[in-house]
C-alpha cells in the first residue's frame, strides 16, 4: 500500500506526540486510514535537540515553507503556532499548491480561517483543524458533522485547559493564582505567553472557530473577553458555599431577536450543571440545538496525547477522502457583543 506522506513543521510537545502516535498505533491507523501514514519531511527551530523519538529517516528542511513546497508530501501539518510568520506562510504555501493542511493552530484559524478556506477552495483542497479546539475532544467534528442537520441556539464551553486547571487547583487547595499558573506551565499546558490563556484570548480564538462553524464567521475583535486573573481563592470558596462553581466560559448564542452574541468571562455555574464537574485540564464543549437538545462532551483539552490524537484523526479523515467546508452558512444578523451577567444552566 502506498503510504500517505506527511510534511510536519514544529517538533514541540504536539509534534513529537504526532510522530509517537503514528508509530505506536501504526497498525490500527493503517487499517482505519486504508494506507500507512508516514512523516517523511520535518522542520523545527532546533535541529539538534534530543526529543526522545527517532527522526533519522525523515528529511530535514530549513523552514516551514520549504516543507510545504516539498513535492513528495501529500499533506502538510502545521504545529508551529502563532497567527503570523512561518505558521501562516506555511499554510498559505501548502494550500496554494493544492496540498491539504492539518493544523492545531487556533489563533491562525480564528483570525485567518476564512481567508485560508478561500485559498483551499480555489485550489481544490482542504484545511483541517480538529486539534485547534479542546485538544482531544472532537469539538469540530461534533459541530460540523454530528450536528450538521440541526439549528443551534448556542455553542461554547470550557475551552482552555490551563484556566480550568488553575481554577480547579485554587478551589481545591486555596492556593494563589500565580502559584498554580507556574505549575500549569511546568506541566506544558500553558501557552508560551501565558496571558494568552489567563486573559481569555485562547478561549476567544476557540470560541470564534466554533461559532464560525455553528453560525457564521465571527470576529473576536468585538467580543468582550475577560480572563481569570481577578478570580481569588475566596471567590471560589464563596461560590462553593452557594452551590456554584466558577468556570471560565466562552459562549456564542442566539439572542431574543436571533442575533448571535458571544463573550468570554468567568461565570457562576450551578454545581448540578454538567460542566460544573469538568475539572483540571479537561475542556467541555456544550451545544443547544433545536432538534438535538442540550449536549456536553468533555475530555483532555491540552497536552501531548490528546492534541496529537486530534491531529492524527484529521490525517485519517484526509486519507479516507474528507473534503469538508470550513465555515457555517447561517444567515442570522452579524454577531454582537453581550454583557448580561446571567448564570449558565
Ligand atoms: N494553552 C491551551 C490550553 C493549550 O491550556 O487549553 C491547548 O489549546
Amino acid at each position: 500500500m502506498k503510504p500517505l506522506k506527511i510534511g510536519l513543521a514544529g517538533l514541540g510537545t504536539v509534534g513529537v506526540g504526532v510522530i509517537r502516535l503514528l508509530r505506536e498505533n501504526a497498525d490500527a491507523i493503517t487499517a482505519r486510514a486504508g494506507r500507512p501514514i508516514e512523516v517523511v519531511a520535518i522542520t523545527a527551530r532546533d535541529r539538534n535537540r534530543d526529543r526522545g523519538v527517532d527522526l533519522s529517516a525523515m528529511r530535514w528542511h530549513d523552514n516551514a515553507v520549504s516543507v510545504a513546497n516539498d513535492p513528495d508530501i501529500d499533506i502538510a501539518v502545521e504545529l508551529i503556532g502563532g497567527s503570523e510568520g512561518s505558521a501562516r506562510d506555511m499554510v498559505e504555501a501548502a494550500l496554494s499548491r493544492g496540498t491539504p493542511v492539518v493544523t492545531a493552530n487556533k489563533a491562525l484559524v480564528a483570525i485567518h480561517g476564512n481567508a485560508l478556506n478561500s485559498i483551499a477552495i480555489e485550489n481544490n483542497t482542504v484545511l483541517m483543524f480538529e486539534a485547534a479546539v479542546a485538544g482531544g475532544v472532537p469539538a469540530i467534528k461534533l459541530v460540523r458533522e454530528g450536528l450538521a442537520a440541526d439549528h443551534l441556539q448556542s455553542v461554547g464551553g470550557i475551552l482552555n485547559g490551563t484556566c480550568n486547571y488553575i481554577l480547579t487547583e485554587m478551589r481545591a487547595t486555596g492556593r494563589d493564582f500565580s502559584d498554580v499558573l507556574s505549575e500549569a506551565q511546568q506541566k506544558g499546558y500553558a501557552e508560551a505567553e501565558p496571558s494568552t490563556d489567563v486573559d481569555g484570548w485562547d478561549t476567544a480564538h476557540k470560541l470564534a472557530i466554533l461559532a464560525g462553524l455553528a453560525f457564521s464567521p465571527l470576529s473576536f475583535d468585538t467580543m468582550p473577553v475577560h480572563g481569570i486573573r481577578d478570580v481569588t481563592a475566596i471567590d471560589l470558596k464563596f461560590a462553593d458555599e452557594l452551590r456554584y462553581r466558577i468556570k471560565l466560559l466562552g459562549l456564542a448564542r442566539r439572542g431574543k431577536n436571533g442575533e448571535v452574541e458571544a463573550w468570554v468571562r468567568p461565570c457562576m455555574v450551578p454545581a448540578s450543571a454538567p460542566i460544573a464537574v469538568v475539572n483540571g485540564v479537561f475542556n467541555a464543549v456544550t451545544t443547544q440545538g433545536d432538534f438535538s437538545g442540550p449536549m456536553t462532551i468533555s475530555g483532555r483539552g491540552a497536552g501531548e496525547g490528546p492534541t496529537a490524537s486530534a491531529v492524527v484523526a484529521d490525517l485519517i479523515d484526509l486519507a479516507r477522502g474528507a473534503s469538508l467546508p470550513l465555515w457555517g452558512t447561517d444567515t442570522s444578523p452579524a454577531p454582537k457583543s453581550c454583557v448580561s451577567l446571567d448564570t449558565i444552566e
